[in-house]
């Protein structure tokens, strides 16, 4: 033990940080119409990297061939990190999760099974021993590929600590060189799944063999918690998604976790290799490109996170920062709010405000957003930070070709007129189509128009709209999720999402739709390629 009572952990030699390891890519786009297609997901993935995140999850390759796919193209191009695959407890997994890792400078496989008498009952349908053969073939089979195998025991929050410590001496034996303690349903309460921890340290004869990992989900808002709790326990991995997405409510949180590591490494001992700077900026790809937003109370990222907005609170933050804030903004790249823009800005104002975002973006890039910000500056008069992220998410955040454009929108609607659209567009074969259809209300009639000119049949099965800023001149962002029944990519029914903004929400909500096209059309393309 040290002195905050944290006890040496496993191979505490080996590791002076927490070993973070990120699974947005796996876990998280399990998250229901959370869809990434390989360019995003390598894009994310670039981030991940430069935020030297230690290990990623890149995905479950055996589970389609855009997953496959991921895993293959991540491993290829990602150097400085681990790369892992998932699998079942079978050959044929551990065999298409080997191939996508051949590339990668240090591969790890993930294989495992449940260990909860629920799980090995109901699912599995075997016996504890019929399952612990299973998980000790498995590792063996992948040892013969990679020597990194991590092997999961899926809902250990609710299993018999007997029977873990059994299964995970086994699997350490057969060579497993981490071990995850997944609280797969979310159940334990912090004090119990710290104890479990401690457990296995103390019950497990060779864990010194290997390194603890904890993957907690959030469905009674407890994963960060449990987390923390596994590392003041002894678990020296944690498994986290950036904004905390992932299966029903979610893994726990990136940046929650790695930031209650530095503001608190006073009390855990620990603190993780992360580039806190970067927190920021990741949740804000991961939320556009998945269409999944960040709630504004959210911790760390929100965009309440850093606002004060009672009296008392105000005036204490302007004469010492540290009375009502724990972390600095700046520190998890949180922009300065203060900095706005208009139409005189120009060009070169609005680069160097991108850069101090973030965003080097390339000249093509760079154009459209310039465009984009004039038209909002028009309208808009300043454009602010979140107005300005919105454009660049909307304009250079786009990791896919563009199939069909969309140049043009004109609506007429009133309470005694049928709301009827037009739009122009731009298609593969360069030429313009332009087309017209009424709806029931003038976002309904956009969709009808645009459904004529690209007639890709699919559902709406979301639609929400927010504003970005305050006041009545603010930038509305419209979200779109839209379902095929036509198989793609190996999956049966898919989902695919698209956010566009504008000061009209009619625009904003063509944006949104025909970025769901494109990138239904982009992923049908790149099916049937593959
Ligand atoms: O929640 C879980 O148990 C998992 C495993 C596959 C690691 O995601
Ligand atoms: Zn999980």
């Amino acid at each position: 033990m040290d002195e905050s009572g944290v006890s040496n952990g496993n191979r505490i030699d080996d590791h002076d940080h927490i070993i973070v390891f990120d699974t947005t890519l796996r876990d998280g786009e399990q998250s229901p119409g959370a869809a990434l297609n390989v360019t995003e997901k390598l894009e994310i993935a670039r981030v991940l990297e430069a935020m030297k995140v230690d290990v990623i999850e890149a995905g479950f390759p055996i589970s389609s061939p855009g997953d496959f796919k991921a895993v293959q193209v991540i491993s290829q191009e990602i150097r400085d990190c681990v790369i892992c695959g998932l699998t079942r407890a079978r050959e044929g997994d551990i065999d298409a999760a080997a191939e996508a890792l051949k590339n990668a400078a240090r591969p790890r496989i993930h294989t495992g099974l449940g260990v909860s008498d629920v799980h090995i009952r109901y699912k599995l349908r075997t016996t504890r021993e019929g399952a612990l053969e299973m998980g000790v073939n498995a590792v063996r089979y992948a040892k013969r590929f990679v020597d990194d195998v991590q092997y999961y025991t899926e809902d250990a929050g609710r299993a018999d600590p007997d029977y873990l410590y059994h299964v995970l001496e086994s699997v350490i034996d057969a060579g497993a060189t981490v071990v995850n303690i997944p609280d797969t349903t979310g159940y334990t309460s912090p004090e119990e799944f710290g104890l479990l921890i401690r457990g296995i340290l103390n019950n497990v004869p060779n864990i010194d063999r290997a390194i603890i990992s904890v993957h907690c989900h959030n469905d009674l808002g407890l994963a960060t918690a449990n987390t923390l709790a596994g590392v003041r326990n002894g678990a020296r991995q944690v498994e986290v998604t950036v904004n905390g997405i992932g299966e029903r409510a979610g893994n726990a949180s990136f940046e929650e976790v790695v930031m209650a590591l530095k503001t608190r490494r006073d009390f855990f001992g620990f603190d993780s290799r992360i580039d806190t700077t970067r927190l920021y900026p990741v949740s804000r790809l991961v939320s556009h490109l998945t269409s999944i937003p960040v709630q504004p109370n959210k911790a760390i990222v929100g965009s309440n996170a850093f606002a004060h907005s009672s009296g008392i609170h105000q005036d204490g933050v302007l004469k010492e920062r540290t009375t009502y804030e724990i972390i600095n903004p700046r520190d998890v790249g949180v922009p300065d709010s203060e900095i706005i823009l208009s139409a005189r800005s120009g060009r070169h104002g609005l680069r160097h405000r991108l850069s101090e975002l973030g965003y080097e973006l390339g000249d093509e890039k760079f154009e459209k957003v310039y465009h984009r910000f004039l038209e909002v500056a028009d309208k808009k008069k300043t454009v602010e930070t979140r107005d300005l992220e919105a454009i660049v998410a909307d304009e250079a955040e786009m990791f896919f070709q563009e199939t069909y454009h969309l140049e043009h929108i004109q609506i007429s609607c009133g309470d005694h007129s049928i709301p009827t659209a037009t739009v122009r567009i731009k298609g593969p074969d360069g030429q313009i189509y332009c087309d017209s259809d009424h709806g029931t209300g003038p976002v309904d009639a956009v969709c009808r128009a645009i459904d004529r000119v690209i007639g890709e049949p699919n559902d709406l099965i979301e639609f929400s709209i927010e504003a970005i800023t305050e006041g009545i001149d603010a930038v509305g962002r419209v979200t779109i999720r839209i379902r095929t029944d036509e198989p793609v990519n190996g999956e049966a029914r898919t989902v695919f999402s698209g956010r566009g903004t504008d000061n009209d929400i009619v625009v904003a909500s063509a944006r949104a739709y025909m970025f769901a096209l494109n990138r239904l059309i982009a992923a049908r393309r790149e099916s049937h390629r593959a």
